[in-house]
C-alpha cells in the first residue's frame, strides 16, 4: 500500500470494518470534484452470430471478458482489484436497437479464488462447489429462458456462453450484471455489472439532447479501505458472514467518487442507474435547476415530469433531462441527501441548442384491472432462522428450492400483490416481463400475521407520477400492499422475481416462476 500517501490524506480517525482490519476511507476527507467523470466504451461486435432456432438469420456478436482489472477510484486512492466486464466499472456499453438482436460471448476469465467473503451457509454457495462462478443477465430484457442467465446456470473460470438478445422492445436503459446463486451480491460488488441501451425510431424522432450530451450515470456504493481494496462487511460469526444490508462509505458515479464534468450552457439527458447493492437514493440538483423526469426502468413515460428530486431503489432507472443553459458559468452539484455524488462544470460560452424537450413522449396505455386474469397474493417475509443470528427474508414463506408455485399462463396478464409484512421497503423485480404499478395501500399487519386477513388502514394511494410508465422493478414499502399489472408476453418457460436488494436475493428473497403454455 502506499502508506505515504494515506497518512497524509487520512490523518484523523477512520472507520473500522473489524478489529484490526485495514480501515476504511473517510470519504469527508477526499478531495472534492478532481477526477473527470469517466464515460462507458461502447462495446463494438468482433463477428456474426446464427440465430438459434432461426435458419439463416445472423446478427452481430460482441465478446465481454470478466476479468480482475486494477482501477483508479479517486486521484488520491491507491489502485482497487475490480472485477471488470471489459477493462473498466461500469463494463462495456451494448448501444443498441430496438429490433436489432445481437449475441454476446460472456467469458468468465476471473481469478480462481474469490477477494470476498462467501458465505457457505447460503443456499446455492455451498463450500463443495466452486468459489468463482458467474452468470449474466440483461435485467429488464425480454429474452428467452435459455438467454436469460438463470442464477444455478453458472459457469467457471475458463468457461463462456453466448447469449442471443433480441432487442424486440421498446427503447429504454437495461443493465446486465452477474447472476451467480448465493455469490451474487458479491460478484457485482466486485464489479460485474454494465449497461445495454436500446434506442427505437420513435425515441429518436423526439430530438432529445444525444451524442455527448447524453450521459449515463450509473451510482453504486462501496466500502475502499485505504491501501485501495475493496471491503465487504461480515457479520461476527465466521461461519455465517452473510450481513442482511451492505452499505458502502463511498458514493461512485461511472466507478468514481466525486469526479467532475464539464458541461455546456445547453439541455442534457442523464441516464440514470441505481446499481448498487442496497442504498436507495434521492438525486437532486440545488434550487433553481429545470429537472425534467421523461423516462424511467421500462422507457419513456407519457409526457415529461417536472421533479425536485427522483428516488430510486436498487435496479431503477431514471431517464432525465437537466437544462444547463441559465447557468453559465456556474457549478452544479448533483446530491443525494446529504451526499455529494458529482459535479457539471457548465462552461462560460454560449451555444446553440437545438435539442428539444417535447410535450410529449410516447402513448402509455394504462392496463384495465379488468384484464387480468387472476389475482396472486405474495408475501414479503421476515424469518428468524434461516441463518444463525440474523434475520432472513422469504418471498411467500417458501425457500428457494421448493417447487415453483407462480405459473402464469403465456399471453395472459395477472396482478401480483405484494403484501410486505417486513419493516423494510423491497424492490421487486420480475426477470422477462414488463409492468404496470396499480397502487400502494397501508394494512394492518398484525391482524394479518395473526389471523391472516388483510384490513386496509388508509385509501389505495396511486402510484408517483414517475411510476406510471412501463416498469421492471418496483419498490413496494414497509407495511404495504403493493399490486402491480403483469402482462406475461414472450416466451414460456423458467424465470425468477425477487427482492433486488442483493443480501436479500442471496439468501432465498428469490423465487423461481415458469410461464407455462395453456
Ligand atoms: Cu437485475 Cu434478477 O436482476
Ligand atoms: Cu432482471
Ligand atoms: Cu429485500
Amino acid at each position: 500500500m502506499s502508506g505515504a500517501l494515506s497518512r497524509r490524506a487520512f490523518s484523523h480517525p477512520m472507520i473500522a470494518t473489524a478489529p484490526g482490519a485495514v480501515p476504511n476511507v473517510d470519504p469527508s476527507r477526499l478531495a472534492r470534484f478532481v477526477d473527470p467523470l469517466p464515460l462507458p466504451i461502447v462495446a463494438r461486435p468482433v463477428g456474426r452470430h446464427a440465430v438459434p432456432g432461426d435458419a439463416g438469420a445472423r446478427v452481430p456478436l460482441y465478446r465481454a471478458a470478466a476479468r480482475a482489472v486494477s482501477a483508479k477510484l479517486h486521484r488520491d486512492l491507491p489502485p482497487t482489484t475490480v472485477w471488470s466486464y471489459g477493462g473498466t466499472v461500469p463494463g462495456v456499453m451494448f448501444d443498441t436497437r430496438s429490433g436489432e438482436g445481437l449475441a454476446v460471448e460472456w467469458a468468465n476469465e476471473l481469478p480462481v479464488k474469490h477477494f470476498l467473503p462467501i458465505d457457505h451457509s447460503l443456499h446455492g454457495a455451498e463450500a463443495s462447489l466452486p468459489e468463482v462462478r458467474s452468470v449474466v443477465h440483461l435485467h429488464g430484457a425480454k429474452t428467452s429462458p435459455e438467454n436469460d442467465g438463470y442464477p444455478e446456470d453458472w459457469y467457471v473460470p475458463g468457461k463462456s456462453r453466448t447469449y442471443y438478445y433480441p432487442n424486440e422492445q421498446d427503447a429504454t436503459l437495461l443493465w446486465y450484471h452477474d447472476h451467480a446463486m448465493g455469490i451474487n451480491r458479491l460478484n457485482i460488488y466486485a464489479g460485474l455489472l454494465g449497461l445495454h441501451v436500446i434506442r427505437d425510431a420513435k425515441e429518436l424522432d423526439l430530438g432529445l439532447p444525444n451524442g455527448r450530451y447524453e450521459i449515463p450515470l450509473v451510482i453504486f456504493d462501496r466500502d475502499v479501505r485505504i491501501d485501495g481494496q475493496l471491503s465487504y462487511p461480515v457479520a461476527a460469526d465466521p461461519d455465517h458472514p452473510w450481513v442482511p444490508e451492505a452499505f458502502g462509505e463511498l458514493q461512485l458515479v461511472n466507478g468514481k467518487a466525486f469526479p467532475f464534468v464539464e458541461v455546456e450552457p445547453r439541455k442534457y439527458r442523464l441516464r440514470v442507474l441505481n446499481a448498487a447493492n442496497g442504498r436507495f437514493y434521492r438525486l437532486s440538483l440545488p434550487q433553481g435547476i429545470d429537472l425534467y423526469q421523461i423516462g424511467g426502468d421500462q422507457g419513456l413515460l407519457a409526457a415529461p415530469l417536472a421533479v425536485k428530486y427522483v428516488q430510486l431503489a436498487p435496479a431503477e432507472r431514471a431517464d432525465l433531462i437537466v437544462d444547463f443553459t441559465a447557468h453559465r458559468g456556474s457549478r452544479v452539484v448533483l446530491t443525494s441527501d446529504s451526499f455529494d455524488l458529482m459535479e457539471f462544470r457548465v462552461s462560460d460560452r454560449a451555444v446553440v441548442d437545438p435539442s428539444v424537450l417535447p410535450k410529449s413522449l410516447r402513448a402509455v396505455p394504462r392496463l384495465p384491472e379488468s384484464s387480468a386474469v387472476r389475482t396472486r397474493r405474495l408475501t414479503l417475509d421476515e424469518s428468524q432462522n434461516l441463518v444463525a443470528e440474523s434475520t432472513g427474508m422469504l418471498l411467500n414463506k417458501t425457500p428457494w428450492h421448493a417447487p415453483i408455485t407462480e405459473k402464469p399462463v403465456l399471453g395472459t396478464t395477472e396482478i401480483w400483490e405484494f403484501v410486505n409484512l417486513t419493516d423494510d421497503t423491497h424492490p421487486i423485480h420480475l426477470h422477462l416481463v414488463r409492468f404496470q404499478i396499480l397502487d400502494r395501500r397501508r394494512f394492518d399487519g398484525f391482524q394479518y400475521m395473526t389471523e391472516g386477513t388483510l384490513r386496509y388502514l388508509g385509501p389505495a394511494m396511486e402510484p408517483d407520477d414517475n411510476e406510471m410508465g412501463w416498469k421492471d422493478t418496483v419498490r413496494v414499502n414497509a407495511k404495504t400492499v403493493t399490486r402491480i399489472i403483469v402482462p406475461f408476453v414472450g416466451y414460456a418457460g423458467r424465470y425468477v422475481w425477487h427482492c433486488h436488494i442483493l443480501e436479500h436475493e442471496d439468501n432465498e428473497m428469490m423465487r423461481p416462476y415458469e410461464v407455462v403454455r395453456e
